[in-house]
Protein backbone atom coordinates (compact mmCIF):
# COMPACT_ATOMS: atom_id res chain seq x y z
CA UNK A 1 0.00 0.00 0.00
CA UNK A 2 1.70 2.80 -1.36
CA UNK A 3 0.13 5.31 1.18
CA UNK A 4 -0.32 3.78 3.87
CA UNK A 5 0.92 6.24 6.54
CA UNK A 6 2.47 3.56 9.57
CA UNK A 7 3.74 5.00 12.55
CA UNK A 8 7.64 4.26 12.11
CA UNK A 9 7.32 6.78 9.00
CA UNK A 10 6.93 10.10 11.28
CA UNK A 11 9.36 10.46 14.35
CA UNK A 12 7.05 9.82 17.85
CA UNK A 13 6.56 12.48 20.42
CA UNK A 14 8.10 10.65 22.83
CA UNK A 15 11.57 11.68 20.55
CA UNK A 16 11.16 15.21 19.99
CA UNK A 17 13.74 17.64 21.25
CA UNK A 18 14.44 21.31 20.38
CA UNK A 19 16.21 22.09 17.47
CA UNK A 20 14.86 19.15 14.82
CA UNK A 21 15.13 19.61 11.08
CA UNK A 22 12.17 18.81 8.83
CA UNK A 23 10.32 17.25 11.18
CA UNK A 24 7.25 15.03 10.54
CA UNK A 25 4.61 13.41 13.07
CA UNK A 26 1.76 12.21 12.88
CA UNK A 27 -0.89 11.79 15.47
CA UNK A 28 -4.60 11.55 16.54
CA UNK A 29 -6.25 14.26 17.71
CA UNK A 30 -7.58 13.58 20.86
CA UNK A 31 -8.56 17.71 22.27
CA UNK A 32 -9.33 20.94 20.47
CA UNK A 33 -10.03 24.00 21.83
CA UNK A 34 -12.05 26.72 19.88
CA UNK A 35 -10.79 29.74 17.91
CA UNK A 36 -9.94 32.72 19.82
CA UNK A 37 -9.24 36.13 19.22
CA UNK A 38 -7.09 38.58 20.87
CA UNK A 39 -6.23 42.28 20.48
CA UNK A 40 -3.10 42.59 19.03
CA UNK A 41 -0.35 44.24 20.86
CA UNK A 42 1.96 45.14 18.09
CA UNK A 43 -1.09 46.10 16.07
CA UNK A 44 -3.49 48.47 18.07
CA UNK A 45 -6.51 47.67 16.44
CA UNK A 46 -6.68 44.47 15.00
CA UNK A 47 -6.98 40.76 16.23
CA UNK A 48 -4.50 37.78 15.94
CA UNK A 49 -6.03 33.98 16.39
CA UNK A 50 -5.18 31.59 18.19
CA UNK A 51 -6.66 27.68 18.84
CA UNK A 52 -4.87 24.70 19.90
CA UNK A 53 -5.28 20.75 19.65
CA UNK A 54 -3.83 17.87 21.34
CA UNK A 55 -2.36 14.91 19.30
CA UNK A 56 -1.58 11.61 20.42
CA UNK A 57 0.66 8.87 18.67
CA UNK A 58 1.02 6.04 21.35
CA UNK A 59 -0.51 5.16 24.75
CA UNK A 60 1.88 7.31 26.79
CA UNK A 61 2.51 10.28 24.73
CA UNK A 62 0.08 12.89 23.63
CA UNK A 63 1.45 16.74 22.88
CA UNK A 64 -0.73 19.86 22.89
CA UNK A 65 0.05 21.96 19.52
CA UNK A 66 -1.23 25.49 19.54
CA UNK A 67 -1.28 27.63 16.70
CA UNK A 68 -1.47 31.76 15.94
CA UNK A 69 -2.28 33.99 13.07
CA UNK A 70 -4.51 36.05 11.13
CA UNK A 71 -8.52 34.89 11.34
CA UNK A 72 -8.63 33.69 7.90
CA UNK A 73 -5.59 30.92 8.64
CA UNK A 74 -6.55 30.12 12.00
CA UNK A 75 -10.22 29.61 10.92
CA UNK A 76 -9.37 27.47 8.13
CA UNK A 77 -6.82 25.45 9.59
CA UNK A 78 -9.30 24.61 12.81
CA UNK A 79 -12.18 23.68 9.81
CA UNK A 80 -10.28 21.26 8.89
CA UNK A 81 -10.18 18.33 11.28
CA UNK A 82 -12.04 17.66 14.45
CA UNK A 83 -11.10 15.50 17.39
CA UNK A 84 -11.11 11.65 16.31
CA UNK A 85 -9.17 12.54 12.85
CA UNK A 86 -5.35 11.74 12.40
CA UNK A 87 -2.88 14.73 11.18
CA UNK A 88 0.55 15.23 9.82
CA UNK A 89 2.09 17.96 10.85
CA UNK A 90 5.41 18.69 9.01
CA UNK A 91 7.95 21.21 10.47
CA UNK A 92 6.43 22.36 13.52
CA UNK A 93 8.29 24.62 15.87
CA UNK A 94 9.29 22.44 19.34
CA UNK A 95 9.05 24.21 22.46
CA UNK A 96 9.80 24.08 26.03
CA UNK A 97 7.04 24.17 27.81
CA UNK A 98 6.30 26.27 30.95
CA UNK A 99 4.57 23.69 32.64
CA UNK A 100 3.23 25.61 35.51
CA UNK A 101 1.71 28.43 34.15
CA UNK A 102 0.93 26.84 30.85
CA UNK A 103 -1.28 23.19 32.31
CA UNK A 104 -3.44 25.30 34.41
CA UNK A 105 -5.00 25.99 31.05
CA UNK A 106 -4.25 22.88 28.42
CA UNK A 107 -4.30 19.13 29.09
CA UNK A 108 -1.29 18.42 31.43
CA UNK A 109 0.95 16.64 28.66
CA UNK A 110 3.36 13.64 29.45
CA UNK A 111 6.87 15.20 27.83
CA UNK A 112 8.41 18.26 28.09
CA UNK A 113 7.93 20.17 25.47
CA UNK A 114 4.59 21.60 23.20
CA UNK A 115 4.63 22.43 18.91
CA UNK A 116 3.85 25.66 18.01
CA UNK A 117 2.48 26.11 13.94
CA UNK A 118 3.72 28.96 12.10
CA UNK A 119 1.43 29.78 8.93
CA UNK A 120 4.66 30.63 7.12
CA UNK A 121 6.86 27.02 7.49
CA UNK A 122 4.61 24.49 9.15
CA UNK A 123 1.78 22.36 7.22
CA UNK A 124 -1.76 19.86 8.15
CA UNK A 125 -2.43 17.46 6.50
CA UNK A 126 -5.13 15.52 7.72
CA UNK A 127 -5.43 11.97 6.65
CA UNK A 128 -8.38 9.94 5.92
CA UNK A 129 -8.73 6.57 8.53
CA UNK A 130 -8.30 4.05 5.66
CA UNK A 131 -5.05 5.75 5.16
CA UNK A 132 -3.31 5.07 8.77
CA UNK A 133 -2.17 2.34 11.00
CA UNK A 134 -5.07 0.78 13.05
CA UNK A 135 -3.45 1.43 16.38
CA UNK A 136 -2.85 5.10 15.91
CA UNK A 137 -7.06 4.78 15.06
CA UNK A 138 -7.45 2.92 18.44
CA UNK A 139 -6.31 5.14 20.13
CA UNK A 140 -8.54 7.69 20.74
CA UNK A 141 -10.56 5.07 22.94
CA UNK A 142 -7.98 5.41 25.44
CA UNK A 143 -8.11 8.15 28.05
CA UNK A 144 -5.35 9.77 29.03
CA UNK A 145 -5.40 9.27 32.54
CA UNK A 146 -5.15 6.29 34.73
CA UNK A 147 -8.37 3.54 34.06
CA UNK A 148 -9.10 3.82 38.01
CA UNK A 149 -8.44 7.32 38.50
CA UNK A 150 -11.80 8.82 38.55
CA UNK A 151 -14.91 10.24 41.00
CA UNK A 152 -18.33 8.24 40.70
CA UNK A 153 -21.08 10.41 40.07
CA UNK A 154 -22.19 9.36 44.32
CA UNK A 155 -18.56 10.06 45.35
CA UNK A 156 -18.64 13.79 43.83
CA UNK A 157 -22.25 14.44 45.07
CA UNK A 158 -21.09 12.92 48.58
CA UNK A 159 -17.73 15.09 48.31
CA UNK A 160 -20.45 18.40 47.93
CA UNK A 161 -18.56 21.42 48.91
CA UNK A 162 -15.10 19.82 49.21
CA UNK A 163 -14.60 19.58 45.82
CA UNK A 164 -15.95 23.07 45.08
CA UNK A 165 -13.25 24.18 42.01
CA UNK A 166 -11.56 21.15 42.13
CA UNK A 167 -10.65 19.73 38.93
CA UNK A 168 -10.72 15.65 38.63
CA UNK A 169 -11.87 12.74 36.40
CA UNK A 170 -14.76 11.62 36.11
CA UNK A 171 -16.87 7.87 34.09
CA UNK A 172 -20.48 8.25 33.42
CA UNK A 173 -23.00 7.30 31.05
CA UNK A 174 -24.59 9.47 28.86
CA UNK A 175 -28.27 9.71 29.86
CA UNK A 176 -28.93 12.83 27.84
CA UNK A 177 -27.77 15.67 25.79
CA UNK A 178 -29.66 18.88 26.02
CA UNK A 179 -30.05 21.23 23.04
CA UNK A 180 -27.22 24.11 22.63
CA UNK A 181 -28.40 27.45 23.53
CA UNK A 182 -27.12 30.12 21.97
CA UNK A 183 -26.83 33.76 23.90
CA UNK A 184 -24.81 37.16 23.73
CA UNK A 185 -22.65 38.29 26.53
CA UNK A 186 -23.42 41.78 28.08
CA UNK A 187 -19.54 42.69 26.37
CA UNK A 188 -21.13 41.31 23.10
CA UNK A 189 -19.44 38.36 22.54
CA UNK A 190 -21.39 35.10 21.48
CA UNK A 191 -21.48 32.20 23.35
CA UNK A 192 -23.15 28.92 23.86
CA UNK A 193 -23.90 26.88 26.16
CA UNK A 194 -24.97 22.72 25.93
CA UNK A 195 -26.00 20.44 28.90
CA UNK A 196 -25.43 16.37 29.37
CA UNK A 197 -26.91 14.82 31.94
CA UNK A 198 -24.60 12.03 32.83
CA UNK A 199 -25.56 8.52 35.21
CA UNK A 200 -23.83 5.75 36.04
CA UNK A 201 -24.30 3.13 39.22
CA UNK A 202 -24.40 5.32 41.82
CA UNK A 203 -26.35 8.43 40.50
CA UNK A 204 -29.56 8.90 38.48
CA UNK A 205 -28.52 12.06 37.14
CA UNK A 206 -25.49 14.89 37.16
CA UNK A 207 -25.30 17.76 34.93
CA UNK A 208 -21.89 18.34 32.62
CA UNK A 209 -21.77 21.57 30.96
CA UNK A 210 -20.13 22.39 27.63
CA UNK A 211 -19.11 26.28 26.90
CA UNK A 212 -17.35 25.80 23.31
CA UNK A 213 -18.37 24.71 20.06
CA UNK A 214 -15.49 21.62 20.04
CA UNK A 215 -17.16 19.82 23.04
CA UNK A 216 -20.29 20.87 22.21
CA UNK A 217 -19.71 19.12 18.64
CA UNK A 218 -18.17 15.74 20.38
CA UNK A 219 -21.49 16.07 22.50
CA UNK A 220 -23.83 15.97 20.06
CA UNK A 221 -22.09 12.72 18.70
CA UNK A 222 -22.92 10.21 22.07
CA UNK A 223 -25.64 8.13 21.63
CA UNK A 224 -27.96 8.63 25.10
CA UNK A 225 -28.18 5.49 27.24
CA UNK A 226 -25.84 4.28 24.67
CA UNK A 227 -22.50 5.79 25.19
CA UNK A 228 -19.48 5.80 27.98
CA UNK A 229 -17.18 8.84 28.45
CA UNK A 230 -14.22 9.47 30.27
CA UNK A 231 -13.82 13.13 31.16
CA UNK A 232 -10.10 13.50 32.33
CA UNK A 233 -9.75 17.09 34.32
CA UNK A 234 -13.18 18.81 34.46
CA UNK A 235 -14.23 21.07 36.82
CA UNK A 236 -16.30 20.48 39.63
CA UNK A 237 -18.45 23.01 40.92
CA UNK A 238 -21.12 23.49 43.28
CA UNK A 239 -24.25 25.33 41.83
CA UNK A 240 -25.95 27.65 44.28
CA UNK A 241 -28.71 27.94 42.50
CA UNK A 242 -29.70 24.11 41.41
CA UNK A 243 -28.21 22.98 45.06
CA UNK A 244 -25.76 20.38 43.66
CA UNK A 245 -22.89 19.41 42.32
CA UNK A 246 -22.09 19.74 38.19
CA UNK A 247 -19.09 19.73 36.44
CA UNK A 248 -18.16 21.69 33.90
CA UNK A 249 -15.97 21.21 30.29
CA UNK A 250 -12.77 23.45 30.28
CA UNK A 251 -9.95 24.27 28.00
CA UNK A 252 -7.54 21.20 30.16
CA UNK A 253 -10.53 18.97 29.40
CA UNK A 254 -9.85 15.73 27.64
CA UNK A 255 -13.18 13.57 27.08
CA UNK A 256 -12.84 10.23 25.69
CA UNK A 257 -15.67 8.96 24.17
CA UNK A 258 -16.12 4.94 24.85
CA UNK A 259 -13.24 4.33 26.41
CA UNK A 260 -11.86 0.73 25.93
CA UNK A 261 -10.61 0.18 29.81
CA UNK A 262 -12.45 -2.91 32.16
CA UNK A 263 -14.28 0.08 34.05
CA UNK A 264 -16.10 1.64 31.37
CA UNK A 265 -17.20 -1.98 30.12
CA UNK A 266 -18.32 -2.45 33.60
CA UNK A 267 -20.79 0.73 33.60
CA UNK A 268 -22.03 -0.38 29.89
CA UNK A 269 -23.04 -3.53 30.81
CA UNK A 270 -25.24 -2.04 33.67
CA UNK A 271 -26.61 0.80 31.32
CA UNK A 272 -27.68 -2.00 29.21
CA UNK A 273 -29.18 -4.20 32.04
CA UNK A 274 -30.96 -0.97 33.03
CA UNK A 275 -32.64 0.32 29.99
CA UNK A 276 -35.85 1.22 31.30
CA UNK A 277 -36.54 4.53 29.47
CA UNK A 278 -39.80 5.07 31.07
CA UNK A 279 -38.28 5.65 34.11
CA UNK A 280 -35.42 7.59 32.88
CA UNK A 281 -38.07 9.86 31.23
CA UNK A 282 -39.97 10.39 34.69
CA UNK A 283 -36.55 10.73 36.70
CA UNK A 284 -35.56 13.63 34.20
CA UNK A 285 -38.51 15.41 34.27
CA UNK A 286 -38.77 15.58 37.95
CA UNK A 287 -35.26 16.55 38.63
CA UNK A 288 -34.29 19.98 38.73
CA UNK A 289 -34.49 22.14 36.22
CA UNK A 290 -31.55 23.28 35.15
CA UNK A 291 -32.67 25.84 32.73
CA UNK A 292 -32.24 29.84 33.28
CA UNK A 293 -35.44 31.00 32.53
CA UNK A 294 -34.05 33.74 31.19
CA UNK A 295 -32.66 32.50 28.52
CA UNK A 296 -36.55 31.34 27.56
CA UNK A 297 -37.99 34.17 25.32
CA UNK A 298 -40.94 32.19 22.69
CA UNK A 299 -43.96 33.24 23.40
CA UNK A 300 -45.99 31.08 22.17
CA UNK A 301 -50.28 30.62 22.30
CA UNK A 302 -51.81 27.00 22.98
CA UNK A 303 -52.49 26.15 19.23
CA UNK A 304 -49.07 26.97 18.56
CA UNK A 305 -47.24 25.03 20.69
CA UNK A 306 -49.55 21.98 19.13
CA UNK A 307 -48.94 22.99 15.68
CA UNK A 308 -44.75 22.89 16.85
CA UNK A 309 -45.34 19.66 19.10
CA UNK A 310 -46.29 18.37 15.77
CA UNK A 311 -43.81 19.37 13.28
CA UNK A 312 -41.45 18.00 15.99
CA UNK A 313 -42.56 14.79 15.49
CA UNK A 314 -39.93 12.42 16.16
CA UNK A 315 -37.56 14.40 18.08
CA UNK A 316 -36.41 13.80 21.77
CA UNK A 317 -35.49 16.96 22.68
CA UNK A 318 -37.48 19.27 24.70
CA UNK A 319 -38.70 22.68 23.85
CA UNK A 320 -39.30 25.43 25.88
CA UNK A 321 -41.48 28.64 25.66
CA UNK A 322 -43.93 30.81 27.23
CA UNK A 323 -47.30 31.13 27.31
CA UNK A 324 -49.69 34.07 28.35
CA UNK A 325 -53.05 31.61 30.08
CA UNK A 326 -55.42 31.00 32.80
CA UNK A 327 -55.44 27.99 34.81
CA UNK A 328 -58.42 26.22 33.88
CA UNK A 329 -58.35 23.23 36.08
CA UNK A 330 -56.38 22.98 39.65
CA UNK A 331 -57.68 19.92 41.58
CA UNK A 332 -56.05 20.80 44.92
CA UNK A 333 -59.20 21.09 47.47
CA UNK A 334 -60.47 17.47 45.85
CA UNK A 335 -60.12 14.84 48.28
CA UNK A 336 -60.46 11.88 45.84
CA UNK A 337 -57.33 12.98 43.88
CA UNK A 338 -53.86 12.86 45.47
CA UNK A 339 -51.82 16.32 45.38
CA UNK A 340 -48.92 15.23 47.56
CA UNK A 341 -47.01 12.11 46.68
CA UNK A 342 -43.43 10.51 48.26
CA UNK A 343 -40.65 10.74 46.44
CA UNK A 344 -37.42 9.50 46.84
CA UNK A 345 -34.71 11.57 48.28
CA UNK A 346 -32.12 9.49 46.42
CA UNK A 347 -33.03 9.65 42.90
CA UNK A 348 -36.66 11.58 43.22
CA UNK A 349 -38.58 9.08 41.78
CA UNK A 350 -42.67 8.66 42.91
CA UNK A 351 -42.97 5.83 45.85
CA UNK A 352 -45.01 3.11 45.23
CA UNK A 353 -47.77 4.12 47.91
CA UNK A 354 -48.67 0.26 47.74
CA UNK A 355 -44.94 -1.36 48.85
CA UNK A 356 -43.87 2.28 50.38
CA UNK A 357 -40.70 1.15 48.30
CA UNK A 358 -38.79 3.19 45.84
CA UNK A 359 -38.91 1.10 42.36
CA UNK A 360 -35.45 2.25 41.57
CA UNK A 361 -33.47 2.35 44.59
CA UNK A 362 -34.62 -0.35 46.24
CA UNK A 363 -32.78 -2.69 43.65
CA UNK A 364 -29.84 -1.96 45.59
CA UNK A 365 -30.54 -1.31 49.05
CA UNK A 366 -26.95 0.33 50.04
CA UNK A 367 -28.96 3.20 47.99
CA UNK A 368 -31.77 3.10 49.83
CA UNK A 369 -32.47 6.53 51.44
CA UNK A 370 -35.85 8.34 52.83
CA UNK A 371 -38.84 9.86 51.67
CA UNK A 372 -39.76 13.49 51.28
CA UNK A 373 -43.29 14.88 50.61
CA UNK A 374 -43.39 16.78 47.31
CA UNK A 375 -46.45 18.54 45.17
CA UNK A 376 -47.54 16.69 41.89
CA UNK A 377 -50.76 18.18 40.43
CA UNK A 378 -52.03 18.09 36.93
CA UNK A 379 -53.48 21.55 35.91
CA UNK A 380 -55.18 22.44 32.61
CA UNK A 381 -53.63 25.84 30.96
CA UNK A 382 -55.80 27.40 28.05
CA UNK A 383 -56.23 30.60 26.11
CA UNK A 384 -58.04 32.11 23.91
CA UNK A 385 -56.99 29.40 21.08
CA UNK A 386 -57.18 26.04 23.26
CA UNK A 387 -55.99 24.00 26.36
CA UNK A 388 -53.29 21.58 27.16
CA UNK A 389 -54.51 19.22 29.50
CA UNK A 390 -52.60 17.72 32.51
CA UNK A 391 -49.76 19.64 32.29
CA UNK A 392 -47.46 18.66 35.26
CA UNK A 393 -46.81 21.13 38.60
CA UNK A 394 -44.58 19.94 40.68
CA UNK A 395 -41.76 20.35 43.43
CA UNK A 396 -40.10 23.56 44.39
CA UNK A 397 -42.24 25.17 41.42
CA UNK A 398 -45.46 23.93 42.87
CA UNK A 399 -44.72 25.46 46.37
CA UNK A 400 -43.41 29.19 44.74
CA UNK A 401 -46.58 28.94 42.54
CA UNK A 402 -49.32 28.27 45.03
CA UNK A 403 -47.35 30.22 48.04
CA UNK A 404 -46.95 27.02 50.48
CA UNK A 405 -44.98 24.49 51.18
CA UNK A 406 -46.38 20.66 51.34
CA UNK A 407 -46.78 20.75 54.91
CA UNK A 408 -48.41 23.87 55.77
CA UNK A 409 -50.50 22.66 52.49
CA UNK A 410 -51.65 19.04 54.02
CA UNK A 411 -52.91 20.98 57.17
CA UNK A 412 -55.12 23.33 55.44
CA UNK A 413 -59.06 23.01 55.51
CA UNK A 414 -60.51 22.33 51.87
CA UNK A 415 -62.32 25.65 52.69
CA UNK A 416 -58.74 27.25 52.77
CA UNK A 417 -57.72 25.00 49.91
CA UNK A 418 -60.46 25.89 47.98
CA UNK A 419 -59.40 29.98 48.59
CA UNK A 420 -56.23 29.23 47.44
CA UNK A 421 -57.30 27.41 44.09
CA UNK A 422 -59.58 30.51 42.93
CA UNK A 423 -56.47 32.74 43.54
CA UNK A 424 -55.07 31.13 40.60
CA UNK A 425 -58.43 29.58 38.31
CA UNK A 426 -58.88 31.96 35.44
CA UNK A 427 -56.47 34.50 36.11
CA UNK A 428 -53.77 35.29 33.53
CA UNK A 429 -50.31 33.95 34.36
CA UNK A 430 -46.84 33.85 32.56
CA UNK A 431 -46.03 30.59 32.37
CA UNK A 432 -42.64 29.01 31.90
CA UNK A 433 -43.01 25.89 29.83
CA UNK A 434 -41.26 22.48 29.09
CA UNK A 435 -42.34 20.45 26.42
CA UNK A 436 -41.28 17.34 25.87
CA UNK A 437 -43.14 14.71 22.57
CA UNK A 438 -44.00 11.18 24.08
CA UNK A 439 -45.99 8.64 23.20
CA UNK A 440 -47.13 8.01 26.35
CA UNK A 441 -48.83 11.74 27.07
CA UNK A 442 -52.08 12.61 27.11
CA UNK A 443 -52.29 14.76 23.28
CA UNK A 444 -49.00 12.96 23.05
CA UNK A 445 -46.73 16.09 24.89
CA UNK A 446 -45.71 15.98 28.15
CA UNK A 447 -45.80 19.39 29.56
CA UNK A 448 -43.96 20.44 32.94
CA UNK A 449 -44.34 23.76 34.60
CA UNK A 450 -41.01 26.03 35.01
CA UNK A 451 -42.43 29.09 36.30
CA UNK A 452 -46.10 30.39 36.97
CA UNK A 453 -46.66 33.52 37.97
CA UNK A 454 -49.44 35.90 37.71
CA UNK A 455 -48.90 37.89 34.58
CA UNK A 456 -48.57 41.75 33.78
CA UNK A 457 -51.54 42.82 32.29
CA UNK A 458 -49.54 45.13 29.75
CA UNK A 459 -46.78 42.86 29.12
CA UNK A 460 -49.24 40.11 28.40
CA UNK A 461 -51.25 42.10 25.62
CA UNK A 462 -48.13 43.51 24.59
CA UNK A 463 -46.46 40.33 23.93
CA UNK A 464 -49.65 38.11 22.65
CA UNK A 465 -50.08 41.30 20.10
CA UNK A 466 -46.51 41.14 19.07
CA UNK A 467 -45.92 37.63 18.67
CA UNK A 468 -45.17 35.37 15.19
CA UNK A 469 -44.20 31.89 16.32
CA UNK A 470 -45.81 29.22 13.93
C1 LIG B 1 -2.35 24.25 24.41
O1 LIG B 1 -1.50 25.21 24.98
C2 LIG B 1 -1.89 26.56 24.84
C3 LIG B 1 -0.84 27.45 25.43
O2 LIG B 1 0.39 27.26 24.86
C4 LIG B 1 -3.20 26.77 25.50
O3 LIG B 1 -3.64 28.08 25.29
C5 LIG B 1 -4.22 25.81 24.95
O4 LIG B 1 -5.41 25.94 25.67
C6 LIG B 1 -3.74 24.38 25.00
N1 LIG B 1 -4.79 23.60 24.40
C7 LIG B 1 -4.80 22.31 24.10
C8 LIG B 1 -6.02 21.69 23.56
O5 LIG B 1 -3.84 21.62 24.27
C1 LIG C 1 5.31 35.01 6.49
O1 LIG C 1 5.78 35.35 5.21
C2 LIG C 1 5.37 36.63 4.80
C3 LIG C 1 5.81 36.85 3.35
O2 LIG C 1 6.84 36.03 2.99
C4 LIG C 1 5.96 37.70 5.72
O3 LIG C 1 5.56 38.99 5.33
C5 LIG C 1 5.48 37.42 7.13
O4 LIG C 1 6.06 38.32 8.05
C6 LIG C 1 5.81 35.99 7.55
N1 LIG C 1 5.15 35.72 8.84
C7 LIG C 1 5.78 35.24 9.87
C8 LIG C 1 4.94 35.00 11.08
O5 LIG C 1 6.93 34.95 9.83
C1 LIG D 1 -19.70 28.62 17.70
O1 LIG D 1 -20.75 28.27 16.82
C2 LIG D 1 -21.67 29.33 16.56
C3 LIG D 1 -22.79 28.79 15.71
O2 LIG D 1 -22.34 28.02 14.66
C4 LIG D 1 -20.94 30.49 15.91
O3 LIG D 1 -21.84 31.55 15.70
C5 LIG D 1 -19.81 30.95 16.81
O4 LIG D 1 -19.07 31.95 16.19
C6 LIG D 1 -18.90 29.79 17.16
N1 LIG D 1 -17.91 30.22 18.14
C7 LIG D 1 -16.62 29.99 18.03
C8 LIG D 1 -15.76 30.53 19.13
O5 LIG D 1 -16.13 29.37 17.09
Amino acid sequence: MANFFALKNFTALSDLHPNMANLKIIGIVIGKTDVKGFPDRKNIGSERYTFSFTIRDSPSYFINVSSWGSEDYIRSLSENFKVGECVIIENPLIQRKETEREEKFSPATPGSYKLLLSENHSVVKVCSPYEVDAKLLSLIHLPVKESQDYYSLADIVANGHSLDGRIINVLAAVRSVGETKYFTTSDRRKGQRCEVKLFDETEPSFTMTCWDNESILLAQSWMPQETVIFASDVRINFNKFQNCMAATVISKTIITTNPDIPEANILLNYIRENKDTNMADEIDSYLKESINLNTIVDVYTVEQLKVKAMKNEGKSDPFYGILYAYISTLNIDDDTTKVVRNRCSSCGYIVNEASNTCTICNKDSSRFKSFFLSFDVLVDLTDHTGTLHSCSLTGSVAEETLGCTTNEFLVMTSEQKTKLKWQFLLERSKIYLKLILSHRARGGLKVSILSCKLADPTEASRKLAGQGHT
